[in-house]
């Protein structure tokens, strides 16, 4: 077998073993792997980026590294065989105000573009619930009038 056959099957005899054994995919493969991980990254930063409600804080922002950097958090926190090398979700948010609308406008988006790539709605549930927990490190609470 060529090297690069092997590279190719191998990974899909893995994959149909751990079926066999009635192992749940991992989450990294429901959502398409690297290509797919990548693919919803990208979409999600595009998105974001262009629609008024939600561009205000991307304006100044390299959105290449955001997509990189965003692929290899969600790839890393689906099982895949990455690790996040970005900074903390509070340090790169800070200073944005990034608010508890614009945070579930992003997900109402990253919702449509699952839905849009044939995610199953348990591995899209599965994804969001992974994410949930940053809303805190996100959303910068609006300032109070009294203070
Ligand atoms: C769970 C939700 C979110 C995740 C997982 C996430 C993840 C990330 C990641 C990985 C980066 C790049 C990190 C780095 O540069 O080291 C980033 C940057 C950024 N994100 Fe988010 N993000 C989330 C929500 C949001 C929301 C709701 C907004 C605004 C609507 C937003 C706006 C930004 C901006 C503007 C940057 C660039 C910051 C800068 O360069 O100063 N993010 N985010």
């Amino acid at each position: 077998m060529t090297a690069v056959a092997y590279r190719v099957l191998a990974p899909a005899l893995l994959f149909l073993a751990g079926m066999a054994a009635g192992e749940e995919p991992r989450l990294y493969d429901r959502l398409g792997g690297g290509a797919g991980v990548a693919a919803i990254a990208a979409a999600l930063i595009d998105r974001v980026s262009a629609d008024p409600m939600l561009s205000r804080s991307f304006k100044d922002s390299k959105l290449d590294r955001i997509k990189k950097l965003l692929a290899e958090q969600i790839c890393d926190l689906s099982g895949g065989p990455c690790r996040y090398s970005g900074d903390s979700m509070k340090q790169v948010h800070a200073g944005h105000h990034i608010s508890e609308a614009e945070f579930y406008g992003m997900v109402a988006d990253l919702r449509e573009i699952l839905k849009q790539r044939h995610v199953s709605q348990a591995a899209t549930n599965q994804l969001l619930r992974l994410l949930a927990p940053m809303k805190r490190d996100v959303v910068e609470p609006a300032r109070s009038a009294a203070r």
